[in-house]
């Protein structure tokens, strides 16, 4: 109780709606910062930790993070390139993953940004697509929209637009497709440059950075007889390096090693086929690495 009157709170951004709020949630409550937030309101209090959570537009949390209306946020990185707003880069989140993509009709016989000299792209990030035109040269004209971008070549306002790809079902729906990527993002924390009590704020990341971590990490374990071993360790070399027990047959050990959750079929095959038996992958909840 002394120990959490001397920390002082730490305010937590957060998105207020949509899929972002809800994966936002779930990610704090698995770093044991769960709170419940109450009908409309706009802050919510943690119950084990001294956080503040704030309940914000996903575009707004960047800029309000930047000014120290909150300590660290959670947001799209795409948001924040978008904004210029100087923050701390934490921690990325692993999840909401999408290219910001430059589009053209499907019969457009546009090939080349230089084809887009003097021409009107509609987009909802223009700070990042001029600098990128300027890069190339060129220089075009913008519409710039807060959403629905992905309609206005269709509506006859645009050329070309730059817009979010994540399914790319959007763009086969509108006949678009695309012809050059801008960028490459996914939800990050970010953090305030003068931050009051940095200590919570490093202890809060390093809960969040456990789930990221343990979400896209599987255990795997097996036996193997020893003079495989080399095989073995080459195929799961694990995050670090494996774990290798000794078995009570002394030519076989055991090993355990975290592979990539997604790699995790691949991998239990190439260990069949160089006679590893009793593979088993387990599920991590949370880790310290
Ligand atoms: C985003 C983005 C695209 C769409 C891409 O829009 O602007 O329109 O998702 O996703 P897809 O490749 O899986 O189809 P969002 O739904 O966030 O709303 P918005 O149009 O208001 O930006």
């Amino acid at each position: 109780m002394s120990e959490q009157k001397q920390e002082r709170l730490v305010r937590i951004g957060v998105p207020s709606k949509g899929r972002l709020s809800e994966l936002a949630a779930q990610l704090l409550a698995d770093a044991g910062l769960s709170f419940r937030r109450s009908d409309r309101s706009l802050f919510a209090k943690c119950k084990d930790m001294p956080v503040e959570i704030t309940f914000l537009r996903t575009d707004d949390i960047p800029v309000l993070t930047a000014e120290g209306a909150i300590d660290l946020g959670i947001t799209g990185a795409d948001l924040v390139a978008e904004s210029g707003a100087e923050v701390v880069h934490r921690l990325d989140l692993g999840v909401g993953s999408c290219r910001l993509a430059m589009c053209v009709a499907d019969d457009s016989p546009v090939t080349d940004p230089r084809q887009l000299a003097g021409k009107r792209i509609a987009t909802s990030f223009p700070r990042i697509t001029r600098r990128w035109l300027a890069e190339r040269g060129v220089d075009a004209h913008f519409v710039e929209l807060s959403g629905s971008v992905e309609v206005m070549i269709a509506l006859g306002v645009a050329d070309a637009i730059v817009d979010l790809v994540e399914t790319g079902s959007t763009l086969a729906a509108n006949r678009l497709r695309i012809f050059a990527e801008i960028g490459r993002y996914e939800t990050v924390l970010i953090q305030n440059h003068r931050i009051a009590d940095p200590a919570l704020a490093d202890r809060i990341v390093r809960r969040l950075e456990g789930i990221v971590i343990a979400r896209s990490w599987s255990l795997l374990e097996y036996n193997v007889p020893r003079s495989r071993l080399a095989e073995a360790e080459t195929i799961t070399p694990g995050f670090n390096s494996p774990t290798v027990m000794a078995l009570e047959d002394p030519e076989w050990c055991a090993v355990r090693a975290m592979v990539r959750r997604g790699e995790a079929h691949a991998i239990m095959e190439r260990l069949d086929a160089i006679g590893a038996s009793a593979v088993i992958e387990t599920q991590i909840a949370n880790c310290r690495l």
